[in-house]
């Protein structure tokens, strides 16, 4: 066995990537990092005597937390060291007591799944339109979403992901407006979307300049901040931020890392004094490269393309990319592109691989981007033998049997996956990345289901809940 495994495994991938479109969004560039870095343990300093407390803040923390909101607009900001799907967590258990309703995205990630188990709620879901000529969820209906805030009155919120994994974005100034009539708090999972507030000429509106209540951001994928590193803004009067504040105590760290915190203002600072030049050059580049692979028939996704097919916005630092017309599936162009050429990509799924432009790229590294993935278009289309790709349809239309904390709590067996039909989840089935559930507790496993993740695992997309052995876990009947 080696020793230093994590270092010398770090070292082994770096030697093999030299561009990276995935998180952290600092890409480990233009020195942002430098200064702690430098000084790792200089700044690894603990709560005590002048430096003052994360969970209780009067010092130096809240004033770097009165900076971020000042720079956001908001009502207050907390910074979280734990991820956004701490920030989710709390959130959703700050606005809900036990047994409450509320509405969510189908397509949501996992963490407001987990947040359901804990605070035993009942879920409405709001399916995404799936647009199958793209092969891509196109976000939500806001009319739908309103019929079921008239048929539900009872529920106590609405969490949406805005935007989503692949940048794609609705109305959200109108989502706001009509969760507000009904009277609901209105929360956006803003994980992928720190950076909109920094461009907003050419990006889409920003959650927390539009009208939502509660706001939570991964810093770190899109902003150059360390890993973990993120933020919950509170926009309006209808949260209770003392609620907030009670849950973000119990499921934060009681030792948080001042290197993440330094490195979290940090980012925002950086933001603010660079991000909207380079934010620019970088989207202006970008867009001009995506139009000259398009008028190849190269299907890079581009917003005015998007939005004349029927989508509402388009977040133009994500680069998302399909072959499938040739034949090659995400998941094997994403492998093109890392083994052939040293660029690494955040994730892919069948249809598409996807990467994150942010203010830390050069035009250089962009540019290397599309070259890449033209010479592999003109290599790939001379190929004549094409194969075709399986279609499916995300999320067939699931309904819960059982309560998803019950189902989760319940006695459980592992059985073959394909002796799991018409049986009920006790686990989440999760493709991952991007982490968005296609089965969760208290589901029935049907025949669509068995397909649909079968076709994954064979094209080398990792499944969370299925093992090695093909094996799930149900609930004992
Ligand atoms: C839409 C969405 N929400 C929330 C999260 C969780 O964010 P974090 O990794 O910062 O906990 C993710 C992570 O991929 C995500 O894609």
């Amino acid at each position: 066995m080696k020793e230093l495994n994590i270092i010398s495994g770090i070292k082994q991938y770096r030697s093999e990537v030299d561009t990276n479109f995935h998180m952290p969004g600092h890409k480990g560039k233009h020195g942002i990092l430098e200064e702690i870095g430098n000084n790792l343990s200089f700044y690894d300093i603990t709560e005590t005597l002048g430096t003052d407390n994360l969970h209780y803040p009067t010092g130096f923390l809240k004033d770097a937390m009165d900076y971020i909101a000042k720079t956001y607009g908001t009502k207050k900001s907390y910074m979280v060291v734990n991820g956004t799907s701490c920030g989710i967590i709390s959130s959703i258990m700050a606005c809900t007591n036990p047994g409450d309703k509320i509405i969510v995205q189908r397509d949501c990630h996992k963490s407001v799944y987990n947040a359901c188990i804990l605070g035993d709620l009942k879920l409405y879901y709001l399916y995404p339109e799936f647009n199958k000529k793209h092969g891509l969820n196109f976000s939500i209906s806001l009319e739908k979403l309103e019929h079921m805030l008239i048929d539900n009155p009872d529920v106590k919120m609405v969490v949406l992901t805005y935007p989503t994994f692949y940048g794609i974005c609705f109305d959200v100034k109108k989502a706001a407006e009509i969760v507000h009539k009904y009277g609901k708090i209105l929360m956006i999972d803003e994980a992928h979307g720190s950076h909109l507030h920094f461009c907003s000429e050419l990006l889409p509106p920003s959650a927390e300049s539009s009208g939502a209540d509660i706001v939570t951001q991964s810093t770190h994928k899109t902003l150059p901040c360390l890993t973990q590193g993120s933020i919950l803004h509170i926009c309006s009067d209808r949260v209770n931020t003392s609620n907030i504040e009670s849950m973000l105590r119990i499921f934060q760290t009681t030792s948080p890392s001042y290197i993440l915190m330094a490195s979290i203002e940090n980012a925002v600072y950086w933001m603010n004094k660079y991000g909207e030049a380079r934010l620019k050059k970088n989207i202006e580049e970008f867009k001009k490269r995506t139009l000259e692979l398009r008028s190849m028939g190269i299907n890079v996704l581009e917003d005015e393309f998007l939005i004349s097919e029927g989508c509402y916005d388009f977040d133009a630092t994500r680069a998302v990319i399909s072959m499938s017309e040739l034949g090659i599936t995400g998941t094997e162009l994403q492998e093109m592109l890392r083994y052939n050429y040293k660029i690494q990509m955040e994730f892919a799924d069948l249809q598409y691989t996807v990467g994150y432009i942010t203010a830390t790229d050069e035009v250089e590294d962009i540019d290397r981007l599309f070259d890449a993935v033209k010479e592999i278009y003109l290599r790939e289309s001379k190929n004549k033998e094409k194969r075709e790709i399986v279609e499916i349809e995300p999320f067939p239309q699931l309904q819960h049997e059982r309560k998803m904390r019950k189902a989760f709590y319940a006695e459980n067996e592992l059985i073959d996956f394909d002796d799991a039909i018409g049986r009920t989840s006790a686990e989440f089935i999760i493709p991952y990345p991007p982490g968005i559930p296609v089965v969760c507790p208290g589901e029935i496993i049907t025949q669509d289901i068995v397909d649909y993740v079968k076709v994954m695992i064979e094209n080398n997309i990792n499944v969370n809940g299925v093992d090695k052995n093909n094996h799930v876990r149900v609930v004992v009947r």
